[in-house]
């Protein structure tokens, strides 16, 4: 049976330490007793170390937001997988913001491409050596989903972010659905699509290379402006996961939110 996993991906939000600490000591206990879905705060680099200890007393995951393949070395204003183990468990990789260069250039992303397939797949390799989690993003953009071009998109996506890995390892992997248009502009995939996406392009690209049993073993979730209101219809859809949360995620009613995505998948798994 597969455990859904709600994280939060903070992106660069909340990442003084005052702020963070006052966020998650406000939300943390009532998140901490909320049960059947793993729930994991990925905050900025800054604030890792001071949430981890904050967290410790709890089940709730701490999570990076992307890291470097390598261990060391000349790469000013990285963080490596050595450096992140012990401190956290997961680590998000391949989010689009880096992969289309938006963080480096907002107003014209696609021009440079901060992580490629190529990249991805080597800190995913990275990570699992380190005992990381990987949260693996994948996902299509407008022109790409108006193509018609999803499925050939994506599914090359997750084969390139898997290459080499064990079915064993892959199983570890949590892999995010999250196509471009959707995130930070209220506008979310149909729960049906989503379903759909993950369950034919992101499990069959995984059931090709590594198994049917590996690709049902393997977490899926959804992102692009999951909210409140949203949750649950993706929670009851039988592929999905779980979700990856970005701007609703720094708000308290995050709560609310992974209270609604437990029920949800608590009363579609009795119906
Ligand atoms: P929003 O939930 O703000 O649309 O962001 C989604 C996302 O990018 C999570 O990684």
């Amino acid at each position: 049976m597969r455990i859904p996993i709600i994280a939060g991906n903070w992106k660069m939000n909340l990442g003084r330490v005052d702020e963070a600490l006052a966020f998650v000591r406000s939300i943390r206990h009532r998140l901490n007793e909320i049960e059947g879905v793993e729930r994991v705060l990925c905050p900025p680099f800054t604030v890792l170390a001071a949430v981890a200890d904050i967290l410790r007393p709890t089940h709730i995951g701490l999570g990076a937001q992307t890291m470097h393949w390598d261990d060391r070395g000349a790469y000013t204003g990285e963080v490596s997988p050595a450096m992140l183990a012990g401190l956290c468990q997961y680590v998000i990789l391949g989010h689009s913001e880096r992969r289309t260069g938006r963080v480096a250039f907002p107003d014209h992303a696609a021009q440079v491409s901060v992580e490629n397939d190529t990249a991805v797949n080597r800190k995913v390799h990275a990570a699992l050596a380190h005992d990381l989690i990987p949260i693996i993003c994948v996902g299509e953009n407008l022109a790409q989903n108006e193509a018609g071009q999803t499925h050939e998109f994506v599914g090359g996506q997750v084969r390139a972010a898997l290459e080499g890995l064990t079915a064993k390892q892959v199983e570890r992997c949590v892999i995010a659905y999250e196509p471009l248009w959707a995130i930070g502009t209220g506008k979310a995939a149909t729960p049906a699509d989503a379903n759909r996406i993950i369950g034919l392009t992101i499990r069959g690209a995984i059931a090709e290379v590594f198994g049917e049993a590996t690709a049902a073993a393997v977490r899926v979730q959804y992102g692009g402006s999951v909210n409140l209101e949203n949750i649950a219809a993706f929670m009851s859809m039988p592929e999905v996961d779980g979700a990856l949360v970005g701007g609703a995620s720094l708000k308290p009613d995050f709560v609310e939110l992974v209270r609604q995505a437990a029920l949800a998948r608590c009363w579609s798994k009795r119906t």
